[in-house]
C-alpha cells in the first residue's frame, strides 16, 4: 500500500471540521521551472511559506493532463499529472513534503464532464450511434429536417448553446452531445455503470496516494433525466419544484454519493469531501450529510453585501443547516470563480460585476483601501466561526483584481462564449508575486502565464513580509490565534444596542466583534489580541473586526 493508506489511529478523523483550507490554482502559484506555468514542484518550493502562514490544508485546484479550454476543469486523464505541472513522482514527493509541514492534501475532482481530448470522449467520436463507446456521454440525434437543431434550446453556463454536433466517422453531420459548460467539455453519463466504476477507481487512485479529500466540481449536475421530450429552456428555466429539474441537484445524485463514502471510509482517517453545489441553502445538508461528501460549500457571505444584518442571518441560516446534517459549516469569500473580495469590497453594494468588469474596472472607481479594510474585517469575522474557512491563493496578500488584461492575453472560456457580455475570471487568476521586482515577481524565471500588473510588486510576500501592518503578517497572526477557536464548535451571539455591530463568542470567553457601521463603537471588557485594522481611542472603528479574551 501507498503512502497515507496505512491505518494512522493517531490522526483526528474530524480534522476538517474547523480546518483552514488554502486553495492553490496551481498555474499561477509557484513556477520551478521558468515555463511561466506553475507546477507541483513550485508547489513544494513553497511549502515553507504555507507552514508559516498557518494553515491546515491545501486544496488544489486541477493539476491533470488538459487542454486548457477550462482552466483545467477539462480534464483529459483523471488518474495523471499535467506534463507540464510535472509527473506523479513530483506529485508523490509533494504529498510527502506537505504532510511532513503537517498540512492536508485535497484535491479536485472533476465528474460532471471531461474534456473532449479524453481517451473516452475520442472513443465515442470514432464509434457509431448507440455503441457503448457513445453511452458514457450523452448523444443525442438532432431535432428538425435532417437533425440539424440542437436536440433542446439550452444554454452551455458559459454561454452559447449547451449541445454540439459531431461529425460522424464517415464525414456526415451527426449527432449532438451535451455539454453544460464549454463544447470542449462533454457531459458524462452517470447511468452508465462503467462511469460510477472508474471514478470510484480515480477517487481510490488518489486516496492510496495519501490524498486527504476531495473538492467534487459542480456536484449537484451529474444525476440527470433525459427522458425525450427534452423540455424546453422556458421550462427548465421556470422554477420546477426541488429535484425535478432534468439536470440540476436531482434527489438520484445522493446515490453516487452514497457509493463515494463507502470508498472515502476504506480509508482511515476516512476520506473527506466537500461538495461544490450551486443549490438553494436548504438543499445543501443532504450533501454535506455523513453517508454523502460530508461538506458543502456555502456561498453565501460570499455573495452578500457588506451588512451586518446580513451577514447575520447567513451565518445563523448556515450553522443550522450544518447542525442538520452533522456536518461543519464552510466559509469562503474568494476562489478563483469570482472577483477578488478585496475588490468586491472596494465597490458600492450592487454593483453589476460582469458589467464593472467590462468597462476595464473604472466605473465605479474602486475605493482600493476600503476594499481591502472590509475584506481584512470580513476574513476576521469568518475566521472566529465555527467551522471552515477556505482561503484562496493571493488574498493573504490582500490582492485586487487584476481588471486591465488585454484581450489577446485572456484564457477563460465565458470571455471567448460571450463576446462584449463577460470578461471572465482571469483577473483573479494572475500569478502570485513572490517578490517586489525581478523576473515575474518571482513566481518564476520566464514570463508569467497570465500579465501581472506594476503594482503586483508592492502586494509580494517579499514586501509584505516586512511590513508589519501588511495582509499577510496580520493573516498569519490570525490563523496562528485561530488554532485556539479549533475546538468545541459553540457560538453565542451578543445582542447590542449598535445594530450596526456584530458581535459574537465562542468557547472560551473569545469575543469577536465586526463593525459595519459609519461610527465607532465600544469594545466589550477584554484584551484586543488582534484587530483587522487599528483602533480608534480604544473604540473599534468602521469597518473593522477585533478579537478579545
Ligand atoms: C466550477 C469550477 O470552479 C469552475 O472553475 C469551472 O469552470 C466549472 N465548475 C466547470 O468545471
Amino acid at each position: 500500500m501507498r503512502s497515507g493508506s496505512g491505518f494512522d489511529e493517531t490522526v483526528d478523523a474530524n480534522w476538517w471540521r474547523q480546518a483552514t483550507v488554502y486553495q492553490i490554482y496551481p498555474r499561477s502559484f509557484a513556477d520551478a521551472d521558468g515555463d511561466g506555468i506553475g507546477d507541483l514542484p513550485g508547489v513544494v518550493s513553497r511549502i515553507p511559506y504555507l507552514k508559516s502562514l498557518g494553515i491546515d490544508a491545501v486544496w488544489l485546484s486541477p493539476f491533470y493532463p488538459s487542454a486548457l479550454a477550462d482552466g483545467g476543469y477539462d480534464v483529459d486523464d483523471y488518474r495523471n499529472v499535467d506534463p507540464r505541472l510535472g509527473t506523479l513522482d513530483d506529485f508523490d514527493e509533494m504529498v510527502a513534503a506537505l504532510h511532513e509541514a503537517g498540512i492536508k492534501l485535497i484535491v479536485d475532482i472533476v465528474p460532471n464532464h471531461t474534456s473532449d481530448r479524453h481517451e473516452w470522449f475520442k472513443e465515442a467520436l470514432a464509434s457509431p450511434e448507440g455503441s457503448p463507446a457513445r453511452e458514457r456521454y450523452i448523444f443525442r440525434d438532432g431535432a428538425g429536417p435532417s437533425g440539424c437543431e440542437p436536440p433542446a434550446d439550452w444554454e452551455s453556463l458559459f454561454g452559447g448553446p449547451a449541445w454540439t454536433r459531431v461529425r460522424e466517422p464517415d464525414g456526415t453531420p451527426g449527432q449532438w452531445y451535451l455539454h453544460l459548460f464549454a463544447k470542449e467539455q462533454p457531459d458524462l453519463n452517470w447511468d452508465n455503470r462503467e462511469v460510477r466504476d472508474d471514478f470510484l477507481k480515480t477517487l481510490r487512485f488518489w486516496s492510496d496516494r495519501g490524498v486527504d479529500g476531495f473538492r467534487v466540481d459542480v456536484a449537484h449536475a451529474l444525476a440527470k433525466d433525459l427522458t425525450e421530450p427534452l423540455p424546453p429552456k422556458a421550462v427548465i428555466d421556470a422554477t420546477l419544484p426541488h429535484g425535478s429539474h432534468p439536470f440540476w441537484d436531482r434527489d438520484e445524485v445522493h446515490d453516487i454519493y452514497a457509493e463515494w463514502r463507502q470508498v472515502f471510509n476504506e480509508y482511515h482517517p476516512p476520506r473527506t469531501a466537500v461538495a461544490e453545489a450551486g443549490v438553494p441553502a436548504h438543499r445543501r445538508p443532504r450533501y454535506a450529510s455523513a453517508d454523502g461528501l460530508g461538506q458543502a460549500f456555502n456561498f453565501d457571505l460570499l455573495m452578500a453585501d457588506w451588512d451586518a444584518a446580513a451577514f447575520r442571518r447567513i451565518i445563523e441560516e448556515n450553522l443550522e443547516l450544518a447542525r442538520a446534517s452533522d456536518a461543519s459549516s464552510t466559509w469562503v469569500f474568494s476562489n478563483h470563480d469570482v472577483v477578488r473580495h478585496a475588490t468586491r469590497y472596494a465597490l458600492p453594494n450592487g454593483t453589476d460585476l460582469h458589467a464593472w468588469l467590462l468597462g476595464g474596472g473604472a466605473d465605479p472607481q474602486p475605493d482600493k483601501e476600503q476594499g481591502l479594510l472590509r475584506a481584512r474585517a470580513a476574513t476576521l469575522l469568518a475566521l472566529a466561526l465555527p467551522g471552515s474557512v477556505y482561503l484562496y491563493q493571493g488574498e493573504e496578500l490582500g490582492l485586487h483584481e487584476v481588471t486591465d488584461i488585454p484581450a489577446d492575453a485572456r484564457q477563460d472560456p465565458a470571455f471567448f462564449r460571450n463576446p462584449g457580455v463577460e470578461v471572465g475570471r482571469d483577473g483573479c487568476r494572475v500569478p502570485l508575486p513572490w517578490t517586489v521586482t525581478g523576473p515575474s515577481f518571482g513566481f518564476g524565471d520566464g514570463k508569467a502565464h497570465l500579465p501581472q500588473p506594476d503594482w503586483f510588486g508592492q502586494y509580494s510576500v517579499e514586501a509584505e513580509t516586512k511590513d508589519e501592518a501588511s495582509t499577510l503578517r496580520f493573516y498569519r497572526k490570525a490563523l496562528e490565534l485561530r488554532r485556539r477557536l479549533q475546538t468545541s464548535e459553540e457560538l453565542q451571539w451578543v445582542e447590542r444596542t449598535d445594530a450596526s455591530a456584530l458581535h459574537f463568542v465562542r468557547p472560551g470567553g473569545w469575543h469577536s466583534i465586526t463593525n459595519f457601521g459609519t461610527e465607532p463603537v465600544e469594545l466589550p471588557a477584554g484584551t484586543v489580541v488582534l484587530s483587522s485594522a487599528p483602533l480608534s481611542e480604544g473604540k473599534l472603528p468602521t469597518d473593522t473586526t477585533a478579537w478579545l479574551v
